[in-house]
């Protein structure tokens, strides 16, 4: 299934532009599931729901809105995303991107994304912070695959997807503000089931220190816009088999990401006031 169409960014950009002006973001935020606290937290804010914005569908997932805010954090012109456009809910990598590609569109320089992940690292538990360092694309599909979109470069480098000085300052502020922030490798797979403990036994050999079923094609999209990224993980829970035969459960997923929000929040804060 297919929802592009030549034009679309385009048109999904003009409406954004129109609904926010004379809002220029400079950064966008990407929140992840637990996180829609911070949309509210932006000041002199314009809500703008999907139903308004051509080719954006309407987020499925319970714990994501469906609505970009645009308005000033840490007086930083800034676009949140609130709900994000799966893989797993049908929707084709393309689609996923779409946000990412309109902020590309809107003037935005670097994009900060958040996502809830299982923790595959030994040390990693449930609420472990997890600056993402790199990626592993499993989900093998990819939002520029198909006609080059104008403004995306066609094979774009990804060397250093998550940028090295973002990492710095994300590190930085961590420090400052005394949040335990680890770092590690990403694993995207497309889900929707979780998974299999032997799976997990083969992500932990390809180097994943976390897996989950986002971000990667809003971060591919991204580096073809020239955007700088910088991405982090809240661990909402061990990855299957490491937790002592305990089943995993969207809930548990959920609560997690629902204790540290206030901490992930105060991070992302803290480094948009120094973007
Ligand atoms: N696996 C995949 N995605 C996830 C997980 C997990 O264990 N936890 C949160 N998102």
């Amino acid at each position: 299934m297919s929802e592009r169409d030549a034009g679309l960014v385009q048109r999904a950009t003009d409406a954004v532009a129109k609904a926010i002006a004379p809002r220029k973001p400079r950064v966008a935020v990407v929140l992840g599931s637990g996180l829609g606290f911070l949309a509210d937290q932006i000041e002199g804010a314009v809500r703008v729901p999907y139903a308004k914005i051509p080719g954006f569908p309407l987020p499925t997932v319970a714990g994501h809105a469906g609505e970009l805010v645009a308005g000033t954090l840490e007086g930083v012109p800034i676009v949140a995303q609130s709900g994000r456009f799966h893989l797993y809910e049908g929707h084709d990598a393309w689609t996923a991107a779409l946000p990412v590609r309109v902020f590309a569109a809107l003037g935005v320089k670097t994009l900060v994304v958040t996502n809830a992940a299982g923790g595959i690292r030994r040390t990693f538990r449930p609420g472990t912070l997890m600056l993402i360092a790199d990626h592993l694309n499993l989900m093998f599909r990819n939002p520029l695959a198909g006609p080059v979109e104008p403004g995306d470069e066609r094979f774009p480098d990804m060397s250093d997807p998550y940028d090295t000085e973002l990492r710095v300052l994300a590190r930085r502020v961590a420090s400052e503000r005394k949040i335990a922030l680890d770092e590690g490798v990403y694993c995207g797979l497309l889900g929707p089931s979780y998974e299999t403990k032997a799976e997990i036994e083969m992500l932990k050999r390809f180097g994943a220190d976390a897996v989950g079923m986002s971000t990667v094609p809003e971060v591919v999209a991204a580096r073809a816009r020239g955007m700088k990224v910088v991405g982090i993980s809240t661990i909402t829970n061990v990855a299957a088999g490491l937790g002592g035969g305990q089943a995993l459960a969207h809930k548990e997923v959920l609560e997690t990401a629902e204790r540290v929000k206030h901490q992930l929040g105060d991070l992302i804060r803290g480094i948009v006031a120094k973007l």
